[in-house]
């Protein structure tokens, strides 16, 4: 198990430019699935989740090039293989292979994902849209198989708007015979990504944005090149670490049209901070941070990936900030590790806890669980007092490159020891 070993107490300072998105990466690779013909991805994140989901791919029979973000990839072998819980159990992303591989081979047999403990993690939407497409699926405590004549389009309502459950449905809607309906569609900015590379492969889709996505077949989807929009769970990760370290940092290359909910909410805790075409500048407080009230929700609301990154800039608040995430019912770990550094937490139940502030966090040694977790903690500690310890580090590279790095070029006083 790798760690980060980090001396708090230093603002950070510098300019920093925010990778492509991890979240529209995974299902972009997934879509390829859909043609034999090569594709191109740009700006693809350099992060285990890629690498993992590559390997996958490896096992099915595609062959790739991955350098500098960026992606070349072609599935002209490919061939669909039940695939081994070794595999899939390395990320919750490989649950997007569902989709594009029932599309093309009409048959896909998988070991449940895995993937961050933050929850439960079901998967009844993507099948129950699978179901309405036509499909059989098969179950068993720890595989899925799903399998099908022939896809049939047909409306979907999702009875839970879920991000990667409304990309695998549009991904097999490609596969099946007339128009598919998909109602109550996740619009977060990665779908939104997923839809547009799929109309670049020769998809025609509409509604993208909405909650309402209409699928037309067609006959045959083409290679295609796309590029990566902007992760803007890490812009949001390095504005948190900025604020609440008191730093001047300008955040590079994001995408402020999806970013109206933070954008909101830093304005509402007072952080002292200026937007600009593509980029959001923490400038050190002028007044206090103020507690606030955040609740998570689905794009365009507060994401549920920002809590934890707001909740750490909330032991910086004066006053109470109360957070409900009602998306996931295992996403307060880093709470306890906040309050392990002397964070005042009160956690009311497994959506709910409340945060008093300020708070003088000290380092101490820390075994993170989730990639936001990793990430809040690791803010922890760049503001602790003294020197901190972050245990499986490895879980950190699941969703950041070479944060470590990147975080040292802002100031910070972090290591990594690898073993
Ligand atoms: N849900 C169901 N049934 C399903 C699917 C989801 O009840 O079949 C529920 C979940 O339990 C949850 C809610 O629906 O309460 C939303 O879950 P969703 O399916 O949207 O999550 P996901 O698609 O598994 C993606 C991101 C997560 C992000 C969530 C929410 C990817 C690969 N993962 O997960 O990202 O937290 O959407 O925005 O896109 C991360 O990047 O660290 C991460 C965890």
């Amino acid at each position: 198990m790798s760690k980060f070993l980090l001396r708090g107490g230093r603002a950070l300072e510098g300019r920093i430019a925010v990778q492509g998105s991890k979240n529209s990466a995974l299902p972009l690779i997934a879509a390829t699935v859909l043609t034999d013909q090569a594709c191109e991805i740009r700006n693809v994140p350099d992060i285990a989740d890629v690498r993992n989901f590559l390997e996958i791919l490896g096992f099915l029979g595609a062959s790739w090039e991955f350098r500098n973000h960026h992606l070349r990839i072609s599935n002209e072998n490919l061939q669909s293989k039940p695939l081994p819980v070794h595999l899939v159990s390395k990320l919750r992303g490989s649950v997007l292979l569902l989709g594009p591989l029932l599309a093309r081979f009409g048959e896909v047999q998988m070991s449940y994902p895995g993937g961050d403990a933050i929850g439960q993690r079901p998967i009844d939407v993507h099948l129950e849209g699978f179901r309405r497409l036509g499909a059989e699926i098969g179950e068993s405590s720890d595989q899925v198989s799903v399998k099908v004549g022939k896809l049939i389009g047909e409306k979907i309502i999702l009875s839970v708007t879920s991000v990667t459950g409304t990309e695998n449905l549009v991904m097999a809607a490609l596969g099946a015979s007339g128009q598919t309906e998909i109602r109550l569609a996740a619009t977060e900015p990665h779908v939104q990504d997923l839809c547009r590379f799929l109309i670049e492969m020769g998809a025609e889709i509409r509604g993208i944005g909405s909650p309402n996505l209409v699928i037309e077949k067609v006959s045959k989807l083409k290679g295609a090149t796309y590029t990566v929009g902007p992760d803007d769970i890490e812009a949001v990760t390095f504005c948190a670490a900025a604020a609440a370290s008191c730093g001047h940092v300008t955040v590079e290359g994001v995408e402020l049209n999806n970013l109206d909910a933070p954008i909101a909410l830093l304005e509402r805790m007072k952080v002292n901070f200026r937007t600009d075409k593509g980029q959001i500048e923490i400038l050190p407080p002028r007044v206090p941070y103020a507690g606030v009230r955040i609740v998570t929700g689905v794009f365009p609301q507060l994401l549920t990936d920002y809590q934890p990154l707001f909740g750490v800039l909330a032991t910086q608040c004066q006053g109470e900030t109360s957070i409900h995430d009602w998306i996931f019912e295992g996403r307060q770990g880093y709470l306890h590790a906040l309050e392990a550094m002397g964070a005042r937490v009160k956690f009311e139940d497994a959506h709910r806890a409340k945060i008093y502030g300020p708070c003088e966090l000290q380092g101490t040694e820390i075994v993170t669980a989730d990639i936001r977790a990793g990430a809040s903690v690791l803010i922890a500690a760049l503001v602790a007092k003294g020197e901190s310890v972050i245990y499986n580090a490895e879980i950190i590279d699941r969703g950041y490159e070479n944060f470590h790095e990147r975080l040292r070029s802002l100031g910070a006083e972090i290591e990594r020891v690898n073993s």
